[in-house]
């Protein structure tokens, strides 16, 4: 197998891990005022997202999921590329649950070039036995199925670039988290970024200014997005980056 360029490759996820702040134990949807702390899932909810296979901190966790409480007001779906296991997709079905919206996310479940075996972030234990390929979707339903969130998400596995191509409608939320490399990143970028509405937020995860911490390849298209001039940053929590449409140049 071929490795991925160096530059493409993130930073070790496991050693940016902080201490898991503690959810609210106010019902979630208490908790969406902007007078009011930051939101919460539900407790439950926080509880799965924190056992289920993934790479995404607590912090960023939470901050992935206000974005998609602001996010779900517009009514719109919100948009994840990158399922994996389904960490980040609990947090994204909690807050469609609670707006009455649906969470979209899309994975081929065939890994990343750094979760393939041999590489830093494999992980046997979801290889298809029959297949010897990676395949995340078994994981990925019973994670959702256990949190009681199947109802609000609708997973399309397949290419990304291919499902962007199919897309025909506004989206309020495009979170970025598939594959790392230039190609990949910037066919998310191009496919989704065009159909998130106005007041709409983009969130890319492992934004690494600095390359000496990770892959470039994020931070391009963050840095795309925000040179555009058609966006605003609104939060920076450690990698993940929060920015709100606010024109109409991409
Ligand atoms: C970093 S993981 C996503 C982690 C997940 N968001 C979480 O927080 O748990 C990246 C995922 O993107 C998927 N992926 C990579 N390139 C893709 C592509 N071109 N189309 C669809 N999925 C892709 C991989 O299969 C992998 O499951």
């Amino acid at each position: 197998m071929s490795q991925p360029a160096q530059e493409s490759r993130p930073q070790p996820k496991a050693e940016r891990a902080p201490e898991s702040p503690a959810p609210s134990s106010a019902p979630s949807s208490a908790r969406s005022s902007s007078r009011s702390p930051a939101p919460r899932p539900a407790p439950e909810t926080f509880a799965a997202f924190e056992a289920a296979k993934g790479f995404m901190p607590a912090d960023e966790g939470l901050a992935l999921y206000a974005a998609a409480v602001e996010a779900a007001r517009l009514g719109l779906p919100l948009l994840e590329v990158g399922t994996y296991c389904g960490r980040s997709t609990l947090l994204l079905a909690d807050a469609a649950r609670d707006a009455g919206v649906t969470a979209v996310t899309v994975d081929h479940h065939r890994g990343s070039e750094e979760q393939q075996p041999g590489w830093e972030y494999h992980d046997p234990d979801v290889v298809d036995p029959h297949t010897g390929l990676m395949d995340t979707v078994p994981v990925f339903r019973r994670t959702l199925r256990a949190a009681g969130l199947e109802e609000h998400v609708v997973a399309v596995v397949g290419r990304s670039p291919r499902a962007a191509a199919l897309w025909g409608r506004p989206l309020g939320l495009v979170f970025i988290d598939g594959g790392h490399t230039d190609e990949h990143a910037t066919a998310d970028y191009e496919g989704w970024v065009p159909h998130l509405a106005r007041d709409g937020l983009l969130v890319v995860h492992d934004v690494f200014p600095d390359p000496a911490d990770g892959g470039q390849a994020p931070y391009r298209i963050y840095r795309r997005a925000l040179d555009s001039g058609a966006f605003r940053e609104i939060s920076v929590t450690r990698s993940l980056r929060v920015l709100r449409r606010t024109g109409p140049a991409l």
